[in-house]
C-alpha cells in the first residue's frame, strides 16, 4: 500500500465515530482518500465520492470495508447540482443518513493572470467553491430532517470544508485557486453562523503543502523540495494523513464546541517564514 495514505492501525480510536455516516468528496486520491480511510478506521461508514477513476475509488471503499464498516464508491461531479442531489439522496437511501460531510474535491488550473482563460477560472470556482456549496446544502437538508440523535453524536451534523493556506496567502499564478479558497473561508464562516443554532457544526481544514498528485512538481525532485521547505518552518512536507487525522478529530464529539474555525495544518506555512530572519 502507498505509505503516504491510510492511518497506521491503533493511531485512531476505532470507535470514535462509531455509527456515523460520512461522505467524502474527491476521495479516490490524495487528501480525500487518506481522509476517507481514516474516518473508516475511526468506525464511520464511508461513501467515497469520485468523478473519474472508478477503480481507485472502489479500491478505497474495499479497504475501508476491510475494517468492518460499510463503504461504497459513488460517482458524482460536485459542480453539477443534479448529481449532488442524486448522490445525497442515494446515500440517505442506502446508508440511512449523512452525519459528516467532508467537502474535499478540488483542483488547480494554473496560469499567469493574463494567460488565464475564462474556462480555467470557471472550472476552479465551479469545483472548489460551488461544489462545496452544493454538497453542504444537500447535507444540511438531511441533518435538519434527522436532527440530533444523542446516541450517535452531540450535533445534528458536521461539515468540514477542505480549504487551503491560500485562503489567506495570496498566490501569484493561481488567482482562480486562491479566490476559490478565499471564498471557501467566508462560505464556511457564514454557514457556521447560520447553522450553529441547529446544532450543525461547520469548520474548515486548511492544508499547507501536502504530498499529493495536485502539487507533485513542488516536491518531486530534491531541488523542488528544498525550495518548498523554505516555506515550511516545521521542515517537512506534509503527508495526507496529517490532514486526515485533523479531519477525524474535528468531525468527532471531542471537538463539539468547535464551530466556524479553520484549523491550519501546514507545518507553520502561514507564519510568514520569511520574517524568521528578516523584517
Ligand atoms: C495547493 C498546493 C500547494 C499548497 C501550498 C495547496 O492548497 O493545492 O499545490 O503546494 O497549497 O502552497
Amino acid at each position: 500500500m502507498d505509505s503516504t495514505v491510510g492511518a497506521p492501525q491503533g493511531v485512531i480510536p476505532a470507535r470514535l465515530l462509531h455509527g456515523q455516516k460520512a461522505l467524502v468528496t474527491g476521495a479516490n486520491s490524495g487528501i480525500g482518500k487518506a481522509t476517507a480511510i481514516a474516518l473508516g478506521r475511526a468506525g464511520a461508514d464511508v461513501v467515497v465520492n469520485y468523478v473519474a477513476g472508478r477503480e481507485a475509488a472502489e479500491e478505497v471503499a474495499a479497504e475501508i470495508a476491510s475494517f468492518g464498516v460499510r463503504s461504497a464508491a459513488y460517482e458524482a461531479d460536485v459542480s453539477q447540482e443534479d448529481q449532488v442531489v442524486a448522490m445525497t439522496d442515494r446515500m440517505v437511501q442506502e446508508f440511512g443518513t449523512v452525519d459528516i460531510l467532508v467537502a474535499n474535491a478540488g483542483l488547480q488550473r494554473d496560469a499567469s493572470f493574463t494567460e488565464m482563460t475564462l474556462a480555467q477560472w470557471q472550472k476552479v470556482i465551479d469545483v472548489n467553491l460551488t461544489g462545496q456549496f452544493l454538497c453542504a446544502r444537500e447535507a444540511t437538508k438531511e441533518f435538519r430532517r434527522r436532527g440530533v440523535v444523542p446516541e450517535v453524536s452531540r450535533s445534528a451534523g458536521k461539515i468540514i470544508c477542505m480549504s487551503s493556506v491560500h485562503q489567506v496567502i495570496p498566490w501569484a499564478g493561481h488567482v482562480n485557486y486562491a479566490s476559490s479558497k478565499g471564498g471557501v473561508q467566508m462560505m464556511m464562516q457564514t454557514l457556521a453562523q447560520e447553522l450553529a443554532p441547529e446544532r450543525i457544526r461547520v469548520n474548515a481544514v486548511a492544508p499547507g503543502a501536502i504530498k499529493t498528485p495536485i502539487n507533485r512538481s513542488a516536491w518531486e525532485t530534491p531541488e523542488a523540495q528544498k525550495d518548498l521547505l523554505r516555506l515550511i518552518p516545521y521542515d517537512r512536507v506534509g503527508e495526507p494523513d496529517d490532514i486526515a487525522h485533523a479531519v477525524v478529530a474535528l468531525a468527532s464529539d471531542l471537538m463539539d464546541y468547535v464551530v466556524g474555525t479553520t484549523l491550519y495544518v501546514d507545518g507553520g506555512m502561514t507564519l510568514f517564514p520569511g520574517f524568521a530572519t528578516g523584517g
